[in-house]
């Protein structure tokens, strides 16, 4: 089958291990399905595969990909949760230690056919196109969790979010935007912080700018080169979530500033089926769409991974099979 794969990995040129060609199908488990897969859509994650974080050389190839949607074996359409659990595991399945991400242990979502537990197939309501569908799993449920499990963010509440464009970051002005919050952002050029704006952010700032008042909640992706600016950011007893280190993962942790102001510093990955049931139920009752950047065929997956890359992308990439 078509599938795009890591063949090799390169921590310093991650596009240099990165193949589009045929693989073999995944080996379907006792309690795995497969889906047959109509839109898979690109992560960060997935550089950072290229790169060796979260992936060994002795596991490759590895299929990329963490988000699908398409047609199960009975014909339905479906979401998948990328989240793989242990079997054993009950409970909210991000604190398994021994879960992992489509495309760590297991083959990912970038294929013809992906091979899941069949826990982790979700339907696909009809309001929702795959493409959009596929836009959900990774980012968008990271940007949901962040604000609404770990943040405890409620209307009226100020929230920063670090990054204007990417994926989690256009997830989290979206999302923040739709449940009431007063949603700022900071973005790296005018240009940036314009189609933040687009989005629905109700203020759009240079990175590291003072801002006109203190926010009860920042969310953070990005890491060292705004961690800094995040905790100034905060009110007393302020909240800051972070889900990611895009920049690097070793600022200062400014601890006398963390206890002075009684801040929360919260720690959130992915979530749980749950939550992306009610991530699917809550855009499509309050009609709320991912951003999406652009859509390629397949074989064409190359070229996303280097708008990915150049960081010049507003949104999800979404791939069509
Ligand atoms: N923990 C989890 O479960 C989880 C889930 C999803 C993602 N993540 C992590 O979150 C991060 C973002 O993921 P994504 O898929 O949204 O990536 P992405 O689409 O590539 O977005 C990157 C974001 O980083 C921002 N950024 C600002 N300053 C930056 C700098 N100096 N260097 C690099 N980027 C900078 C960009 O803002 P501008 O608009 O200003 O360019 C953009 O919003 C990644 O590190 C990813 O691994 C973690």
């Amino acid at each position: 089958m078509l599938a795009v794969f890591a063949a090799e990995i390169d921590p310093d040129d991650p596009l240099r291990g990165l193949r589009v060609g045929e693989q073999p199908e995944p080996e379907v488990p006792a309690g795995w399905t497969t889906v047959r897969v109509k839109a898979a859509s690109l992560n960060h994650h997935d550089l950072w595969s290229l790169r060796g974080v979260g992936l060994s050389r002795a596991r490759l190839p590895m299929i990329l990909g963490c988000d699908a949607a398409g047609i199960d074996e009975e014909g339905s359409e479906v979401v998948v949760h990328a989240v793989i659990s242990d079997d054993a595991w009950r409970g909210d399945e991000t604190f398994d230690p021994r879960r992992s991400l489509l495309s760590e242990k297991h083959q990912g979502a970038l294929a013809e056919l992906v091979a899941v537990p069949r826990r982790n197939i979700l339907p696909k309501p009809p309001e929702l196109s795959f493409e959009q569908a596929a836009c959900l799993p990774t980012a968008w449920l990271t940007a949901y969790r962040m604000l609404f499990t770990r943040a405890h963010v409620v209307p009226g509440m100020t929230v920063l979010v670090q990054g204007a464009t990417g994926g989690v970051a256009t997830a989290l002005i979206v999302l923040g935007r739709a449940a009431g919050a007063r949603v700022w952002v900071t973005g790296r050029s005018e240009e940036k912080r314009a189609q933040a704006s687009a989005l629905g952010a109700d203020a759009a700032f240079e990175a590291g700018a003072r801002l006109p008042e203190r926010v009860d909640a920042v969310m953070e992706t990005v890491g060292q080169a705004t961690w800094a600016h995040s905790l100034r950011a905060l009110k007393p007893g302020g909240t800051l979530v972070v889900s990611g280190a895009t920049s690097g993962d070793a600022p200062p942790a400014e601890l006398s500033r963390v206890f002075f102001l009684q801040l929360s510093v919260i720690g959130s990955t992915m979530g749980t089926r749950e939550e992306l049931e009610r991530l699917i139920r809550f855009c499509v009752e309050r009609d709320v769409r991912p951003a999406i950047h652009t859509t390629l065929a397949l074989p064409e997956a190359a070229s996303g991974f280097e708008a990915m890359l150049g960081g010049d992308v507003v949104g999800k990439i979404v791939f069509t099979v």
